[in-house]
């Protein structure tokens, strides 16, 4: 795989990711994991039911490809309303914003992706929309310039965003629910696997399963795509069955290791550790050593590094911890107490 590739074990969505949509929960019955979220938002939508009334605006946050998209299209489902969906950065002027919100009939979802990335102008149409369901548009200019105000239909919005700490105090506040995702436990994705196995109409025995789960870094996106990989490898190479063992092969061939680091995750740990003996280093000091954005090591390769424990955010830079030491098989070296400590 080149430098430039999309990486197969990117939380972000690639092109051939469209193909899951059909793999997408339809009702929350059918939701695997997040079992605490799956909880609040049954009641939530029980309530709502109960009081024959609109959802309650909702947030989900948390990292790229664990489901809010799939959680706001089951929303929807369970609702029987219809969803409307747009993104952040595809708002450009408050005119448009005020278009898809005339356009929403009662109860409808507006599901705004990415929503820490609207504009301060278009946030503030959104809060008389979400407070009081209610637009404030301007008639005419200069002196003779007056504001009325039109009522809109009761209406959900649902935004998702990898990047809470971006949403602005009062958009944040208006979500009457707020919902973080979190990375799989190792059961729930290998339901996940297995679903879609059954879907893909593929055979595969609980080890095959299971080693696919172990290296899809908790993320259900990534699981999907390893599993469509290691289809084309047993279809090509053996029966067309997936084992431990040919999951194992497949994967290895992918260079994506037993717990679904890459070369960028590697390359990531081995600057920190070769190149400034563990840290501390800052981020754009390791992002310039192996060229690649800031940004991208922040949001797509930390949180599972963190998340695995390997790497540490401290006030002084990135550490690497002993367990991604032992992970890459480098020994520890002890060092002194003037140098930075090791975790
Ligand atoms: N709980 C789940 N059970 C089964 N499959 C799931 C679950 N959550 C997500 N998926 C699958 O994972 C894929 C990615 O999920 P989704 O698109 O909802 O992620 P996302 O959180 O919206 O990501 P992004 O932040 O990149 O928009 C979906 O196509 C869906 O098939
Ligand atoms: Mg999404």
């Amino acid at each position: 795989m080149d430098d430039n590739s999309p990486r197969l074990v990117s939380p972000e969505a690639r092109p051939d990711d469209r193909l899951d949509q059909a793999l997408r929960p339809k009702t929350l019955k059918d939701v695997i994991g997040q079992d605490q979220v799956r909880e609040n938002l049954a009641i939530l939508i029980a309530a709502a039911q109960k009081r024959g009334e609109p959802l309650d605006h909702v947030l989900f946050y948390g990292p790229p490809g664990l489901g809010k998209t799939t959680l706001a299209h089951v929303l929807s489902n369970e609702m029987k309303v219809n969803i409307k969906i747009t993104a952040g950065p595809a708002v450009e002027r408050p005119g448009d914003l005020a278009a898809i919100l005339t356009n929403l009939r009662a109860g409808d979802i507006l599901f705004i992706d990415e929503v820490h990335r609207l504009g301060k102008t278009i946030e503030e149409v959104l809060y008389p929309a979400m407070e009081d369901f209610a637009l404030d548009i301007v008639i005419g200019k200069g002196p003779s310039a007056r504001s009325i105000r039109l009522k809109l239909p009761r209406f959900t919005l649902i935004g998702a965003t990898t990047r809470l700490a971006l949403v602005s105090a009062p958009l944040r506040a208006r979500f009457g629910a707020v919902y973080r995702l979190d990375y799989y436990e190792l059961p729930a994705m290998m339901s996940i696997v297995e679903r879609a196995a059954n879907l893909f109409g593929v055979r595969a025995d609980n080890g095959g399963v299971e080693e696919i789960a172990l290296r899809a870094r908790g993320t259900p996106r990534v699981a999907l795509r390893l599993l469509r990989r290691v289809r084309d490898y047993v279809q090509v190479r053996a029966d067309g069955s997936i084992t431990k063992t040919l999951a194992q092969d497949a994967l290895s061939l992918l260079n994506v290791d037993e717990l679904g680091l890459d070369d960028v995750d590697r390359r990531v740990l081995l600057t920190i550790i070769e190149k400034y003996s563990g840290g501390p280093v800052g981020l754009s000091t390791i992002a310039a050593s192996i060229s690649e954005e800031p940004d991208t090591i922040m949001d797509v390769v930390e949180p599972y590094l963190l998340q695995l424990g390997f790497l540490e955010r401290t006030p002084q830079g990135r550490v690497t911890t002993r367990l991604a030491y032992e992970h890459l098989n480098i020994p520890v070296v002890e060092r002194d107490d003037t140098q930075p400590r090791l975790i």
